[in-house]
């Protein structure tokens, strides 16, 4: 059955590709509780990367962290990563400081940090209220400003930062002006960090995801005319998978990236040029 013909697939096969350098090094990802950072989570530690966990949701994040392990351990994966919880309000520079510290307590060392948390509110130009446009550029830029300046103080020379930007840098939507100026923030300042962070031998890029099957877009799966809406502007004619960003994210984090920093891989099926 080819992509087309079957719209709602969702591919959840895992990467194949081998990195062996990863093994023993260390991720901080925030927004791990759940969707993308759960799985890049669960994806690192069953490579056998430790991984510090930061949401809001502590008890969310908390049940996700024993959930892999437990996961990996069923599957009798190899030598795998422990996955550690903890609680950040990445609005809020200090808690990245201490994700930081607490990485390095657990672990010794911090190789990669993953800015992951972000929020994606609705709500169209003439109605947004102050309140939620500071929410979303405090949580979706100022976090990732904060992560990759805890990330700057605690990493070794050769660390890798990764933000989450979005096809939304590049393509808007009604009812999204917010969160796309945002993403489009953050793909810019990703290009900044990695100008400064080059003087420390520290890489930073972005990934940006298009429509992800996740908490976060669940409402376009489940209202079939948004969903053909949304698959319209996917020259894939499908959803991703967190799994399908997982590929690029490692690619990031790898040594075969150790020349590539200041650059953002869309993962959108396309849906950037539509
Ligand atoms: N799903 C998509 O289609 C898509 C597309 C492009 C970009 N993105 C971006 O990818 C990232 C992950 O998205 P997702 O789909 O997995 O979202 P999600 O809503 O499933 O997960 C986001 C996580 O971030 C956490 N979070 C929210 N605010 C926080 C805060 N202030 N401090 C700490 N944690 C906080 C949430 O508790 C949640 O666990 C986000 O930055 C999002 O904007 C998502």
């Amino acid at each position: 059955m080819t992509e087309q013909s079957n719209p709602g697939r969702v591919n959840r096969e895992l990467v194949t590709a081998a990195y062996p350098e990863l093994p023993g090094k260390v991720a901080v990802i925030t927004g791990a509780a759940r969707g993308m950072g759960a799985s890049f989570a669960a994806g690192l530690a069953r490579r056998g990367v430790h991984v510090v966990g930061g949401d809001i949701n502590a008890e969310q994040m908390a049940d996700t962290a024993r959930e892999i392990q437990a996961a990996l351990a069923a599957e009798g994966v190899t030598a795998p990563g422990r996955v550690v919880a903890a609680a950040i309000d990445v609005t809020d520079a200090d808690q990245h400081d201490q994700l930081a510290r607490r990485a390095l307590t657990e672990f010794g060392r911090l190789d990669f940090w993953i800015n992951n948390a972000g929020i994606f509110p609705f709500a169209l130009i003439e109605d947004i209220a102050p309140e939620q446009i500071s929410a979303v550029l405090e949580v979706n830029v100022s976090g990732v400003l904060y992560g990759a300046q805890a990330a700057a103080r605690h990493m070794a020379e050769g660390g890798a930062i990764v933000n989450m930007s979005s096809v939304s840098a590049v393509r808007v939507r009604k009812g999204r002006g917010a969160y796309c100026t945002s993403k489009a923030a953050v793909a810019h300042l990703t290009e900044s960090l990695a100008v400064e962070l080059g003087d420390k031998g520290i890489r930073v890029n972005a990934l940006a995801p298009g429509y992800i099957d996740t908490e976060m877009t669940r409402w376009v799966r489940e209202d079939p005319i948004a969903l053909a809406h949304a698959l319209d502007s996917v020259p894939l004619h499908r959803i991703g998978a967190p799994e399908e960003v997982f590929g690029p994210l490692l690619f990031l984090l790898s040594d075969s990236a150790r020349y590539v920093t200041g650059h953002a891989i869309a993962v959108d099926g396309g849906s950037r040029h539509v």
